[in-house]
């Protein structure tokens, strides 16, 4: 499946977190969240070192890649994604998102990124400022905007993203450019919307959707709003 399209198309995209999927049935989650309507898949790595929790690599994701057609999104939540970028794109994932605190060359991991077919994300936890994720808006697919500090699923969503997100669709538009703003911790049906206001493209939910009774009623509503 291709990946999304610019922003502008008059529709929010979907991206449930698989954090909160059941991982001893995994295949039936994905079916279920893709026959629900999910426009793409969010997948939370970690490594214990950036964030204090563990999840999975590489070979999960390419497990998940033989499972759906739809577009993935590897949320990269590790010290050192330099070491492991072609692991992810061999994968089979369409998308990277780093994290711009890392100490390593951030512009230079996004051309590896690229040059490797990459869709290239880049994220920010909410106390980092805006600021830095500025000089590579002009390189970047996606960028996405922590509502929560990264680690967990099931958190509180932060409103101090509502102005970031507002601010980056502003900055965007007067610069001429076309990424995508996505949005990730505590999206429902209350923040999902607000979100979706002031400019977000892409609602990453994990716990709200993953734990409803209706996936199909909860993502069709993230996806009208507003
Ligand atoms: C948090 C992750 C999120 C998380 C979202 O570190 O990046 O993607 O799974 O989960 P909810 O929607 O439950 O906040
Ligand atoms: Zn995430």
């Amino acid at each position: 499946m291709s990946w999304l399209p610019p922003p502008g198309d008059g529709r929010a995209h979907v991206a449930p977190s698989l954090l909160s999927a059941d991982f001893t049935d995994l295949k039936t989650d994905v079916a279920d969240l893709a026959a629900a309507g999910a426009d793409l898949l969010h997948l939370d790595i970690m490594d214990g070192h950036f964030v204090p929790n563990l999840t999975f690599g590489p070979f999960i994701c390419r497990a998940i890649r033989r499972l759906t057609d739809l577009p993935l999104d590897a949320h990269l939540m590790i010290s050192e994604p330099e070491k492991y970028i072609e692991d992810f794109a061999r994968a089979g994932v369409d998308a990277v998102t780093i994290h711009v605190e890392i100490e390593g060359d951030v512009g230079e991991i996004l051309d590896r990124s690229g040059a490797l077919g990459l869709k290239r994300g880049i994220s920010l936890r909410p106390g980092t400022s805006l600021d830095a994720v500025y000089p590579y808006l002009d390189r970047v697919d996606l960028v996405l905007v922590m509502s929560v500090e990264p680690g967990f699923g099931g958190q509180v969503f932060d409103p101090g993203a509502l102005a970031r997100i507002t601010t980056l669709s502003e900055r965007r538009g007067d610069q001429g450019l076309d990424f995508l703003i996505s949005v990730d911790g505590g999206i429902n049906a209350e923040t999902g919307p607000a979100c979706r206001e002031v400019g977000a493209d892409i609602l990453v939910s994990g716990s709200w959707i993953l734990g409803s009774e209706d996936r199909r009623a909860n993502m069709a509503l993230l996806r009208n709003a507003p």
